[in-house]
């Protein structure tokens, strides 16, 4: 057996964790998705969500990837047998989500680039969609690649490989940078955002509580998808990170501080781009929503540089301050993804590590392509949208009830009370077996119900065709549960002679 790496401190743990955790979902996601459902209210569902399902499965999932140090495959089968196939499912989301993530890394590498002459020039939106990526009529018309994007593409994926081509070893360089340096590059965007003329009014946009929101189930899903896909849980990826824990370290502690850092980063997003989003709408004199309005990917690439145009000096320097934290919260989230696939397959089948991270690297390079062609975006919108609303919350429904009934909770308390500075009470168990399934159960029920009365009505997300949605979304569900369920069931012989990658 290859031995197995580890970090090389605490520190270096939590900040590859929280390195997985803080990334594009901070940055424009989280601020978006706040402004969207209900501003100030938002952070009440997003709160509770923290408590009763973030919290907790990172807890989990810390424990299970430190108590059977291994990927989440190994462990989950480990636990019980036939439920092996619930550790690749996630395995394949974050396979899937990497190959879509890489591509806004290489928007992200483009846009370090124009931001030197501030390339967008008057019409960013305009820029984005027909310059960069050459945007076609719609999913149906893939069109060709789009060079920006590939040139792009192929930058994000060497970065990848770079980093985790020694595993912890490299990982541990990188994240002692990608970790604070996004931090004081937030800060410097905070401090400028809230000087500039209209940041309240922006401000006010982003937290004032529309409580009425509170009664529609969207927000409350919305917080919930919201917090796992910024904390990275039910993607394998931190029961992979902390298998590669030393047998005595920490537990709840380190998953408080990750998810309370992460948290917090996200929250600190919203006032950088709310506020320069506040001084644009008074500059142009239109009401902040409309300004904010084309969230999601649009925030980033084209209402942030229209914003940054209309800074007083300085713009270029602004321009690229936020373009290098967007590449340093999201590259240690990006490897992440590919660090959790890795750990999967080596670990189920003995392979060599440094080969098997070249063949995931391979792969989802190839399979990134499909999002650099020129309808690319349209199919980046649909999987991200249905693998992280459906898939992830399935998983973490399922993960949920297997180790909080399966395993027993109170036995996983039992487990990380010894080495863990916080202690967790009998309370945990009532939050791992009923409260969380519980919310998870009724958010992912009322999601169904609703694809079903849009897919009737004709309704679909975005106006995109039903075959679309059928394709990207509900067809990617059953074949990657398909590819689970055999991975699950097959034993492949070793590829390689093992061989000792890290001494420790
Ligand atoms: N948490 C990352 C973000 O907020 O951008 C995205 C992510 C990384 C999701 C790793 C899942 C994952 F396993």
């Amino acid at each position: 057996m290859e031995k197995r790496q580890r970090w090389s401190s605490r520190t270096i743990f939590v900040f590859a964790a929280i390195g997985s955790a803080a990334g594009l979902g901070n940055a424009w996601r989280f601020p978006y998705q706040a402004a969207s459902n209900g501003g100030g209210a938002f952070l009440i569902p997003y709160f509770i969500a923290l408590i009763t399902a973030g919290i907790p499965l990172l807890i989990l999932e810390f424990a299970i990837g430190h108590k059977f140090q291994a990927g989440a495959p190994t462990a989950m089968s480990k636990i019980k047998k036939g439920w092996e196939w619930l550790g690749w499912w996630p395995i394949l989301i974050s396979f899937i989500i990497v190959t879509y993530y890489s591509v806004i890394m290489a928007w992200v590498f483009d846009y370090l680039w124009y931001s030197l002459t501030t390339a967008w020039g008057n019409a960013p939106q305009d820029f984005f969609l027909n310059k960069v990526l050459h945007i076609s009529s719609g999913p149906g018309e893939l069109g060709g690649f789009s060079l920006p994007v590939i040139i792009g593409l192929i930058i994000a994926w060497i970065a990848i490989y770079w980093t985790i081509r020694d595993g912890t070893k490299s990982v541990g360089k990188v994240v002692k940078w990608t970790v604070p340096l996004p931090l004081a590059m937030l800060g410097i965007l905070v401090i400028r955002g809230i000087t500039l003329e209209g940041a309240v009014e922006g401000l006010n946009f982003y937290l004032d509580p529309d409580f009425s929101k509170l009664l529609d189930p969207k927000v409350w899903v919305a917080a919930y998808g919201q917090i796992f896909f910024s904390l990275s849980l039910a993607f394998g990826v931190m029961i992979a990170y902390a298998s590669y824990l030393p047998k005595k370290s920490d537990i709840t502690n380190n998953a408080i501080i990750t998810a309370l850092s992460n948290c917090g980063i996200s929250f600190l997003s919203g006032f950088a781009v709310f506020s320069t989003i506040g001084y644009m709408a008074v500059q142009k004199g239109a009401p902040v929503a409309e300004v904010a309005g084309s969230g999601g990917v649009g925030l980033a690439f084209w209402v942030y540089p229209e914003a940054i145009n209309l800074l007083p000096f300085g713009n270029a320097l602004f321009a690229l301050v936020f373009f290098i934290m967007l590449l340093t919260l999201g590259i240690d989230s990006a490897f992440s993804l590919v660090e959790g696939v890795v750990a999967g397959l080596s670990d189920k089948y003995s392979w060599n590590k440094k080969k098997t991270t070249k063949l995931v690297i391979g792969i989802g390079f190839i399979v990134s392509l499909l999002y650099a062609t020129k309808g690319g975006l349209y199919w980046l919108d649909i999987v991200d949208r249905y693998i992280n609303n459906f898939n992830v919350v399935t998983v973490a429904l399922l993960e949920a009830l297997l180790i909080g009934w399966g395993f027993k909770s109170k036995k996983l308390r039992e487990y990380v009370n010894p080495i863990s500075e916080v202690k967790l009470g009998p309370w945990f168990d009532i939050l791992l077996k009923v409260i969380s399934p519980l919310m998870l159960a009724i958010i992912l029920v009322w999601n169904v119900i609703q694809e079903i009365i849009d897919a009737i009505n004709g309704t679909m997300y975005e106006g995109y065709d039903l075959w679309a949605i059928v394709v990207g979304g509900w067809l990617v569900l059953v074949v990657l549960v398909i590819i689970s369920v055999i991975l699950a069931k097959t034993k492949l012989k070793e590829i390689e002679p093992e061989e000792v990658l890290n001494e420790e």
